[in-house]
């Protein structure tokens, strides 16, 4: 019996088989991706103002995600002219270098909203989550009007920081100091309406520019 034989009946033996091909397979793409200059791009002084989210964006972010908003919306505008056209420049990795973990997503029961900061006014996205059939007739999306009504807690804000600053998010003392503050009295639709507003926001592109160099 050949080698390939023994191990097609040998279920263990192929699962373990399995796994070693996958994970070769695995290290070779992605580890180098770790060292390559080239994996997050390059901005220029005057293009940079990436900053990590202020406790409020933060607090925000905690409600989108654990509204599960990405399972109908993305945050990864791809390069192709249809993507451009619709939502804006294409993302960059640089853009959600301090989200952990990323909200790049895959399905788009609606729009993308990695560049959605700014498009509509507070008072826009408020009626919208509230109650989004108010505007857009045709949507599916669901009311989030709850979220006007409940109040952040402002115990955890400095420890979500800490524990960010743990995988490399460049929160100060500052941020510390002032993060129960800042959201101290807010609601979770202010902070999931201040984090829309930032997405997308932190890159001032400049027309004509490369940005895979
Ligand atoms: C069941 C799928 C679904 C879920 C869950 C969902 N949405 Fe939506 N969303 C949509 C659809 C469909 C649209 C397009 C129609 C509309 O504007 O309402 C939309 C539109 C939007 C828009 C306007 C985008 C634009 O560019 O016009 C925003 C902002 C938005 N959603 C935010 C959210 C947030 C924040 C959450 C989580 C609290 C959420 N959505 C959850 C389906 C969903």
């Amino acid at each position: 019996m050949s080698f390939q034989e023994k191990l097609e009946k040998n279920i263990w033996g192929f699962i373990a088989m399995v796994a070693i091909v996958v994970s070769i397979g695995g290290i070779v793409e992605i580890v180098p991706l770790f060292y390559l200059d080239t994996t997050m791009e390059k901005l220029n002084k005057d293009e940079d103002s990436i900053h990590p989210y202020t406790a409020l964006q933060l607090e925000g972010r905690d409600v989108y995600i654990r509204e599960g908003c990405y399972l109908c919306h993305s945050q990864m505008i791809r390069p192709f002219r249809d993507e451009k056209e619709r939502y804006g420049h294409y993302s960059l990795a640089v853009e959600s270098k301090y989200d952990h973990p990323f909200q790049w997503g895959s399905k788009r029961t609606g729009p993308d909203l990695a560049r959605v900061g700014g498009k509509y006014s507070d008072e826009w996205q408020i009626q919208h989550l509230k109650a989004p059939r108010s505007l857009v007739p045709e949507s599916v999306m669901p009311n989030y009007a709850f979220l006007a009504e409940a109040q952040l807690d402002d115990t955890l804000t400095e420890r979500k920081m800490h524990a960010l600053k743990t995988v490399g998010v460049p929160y100060t003392e500052d941020d510390f100091k002032t993060a129960a503050t800042a959201v101290h009295g807010k609601t979770e639709m202010d902070a999931l309406v201040s984090y829309l507003q930032v997405l997308g926001t932190m890159v001032k592109f400049q027309e004509g520019r490369d940005y895979r160099e």
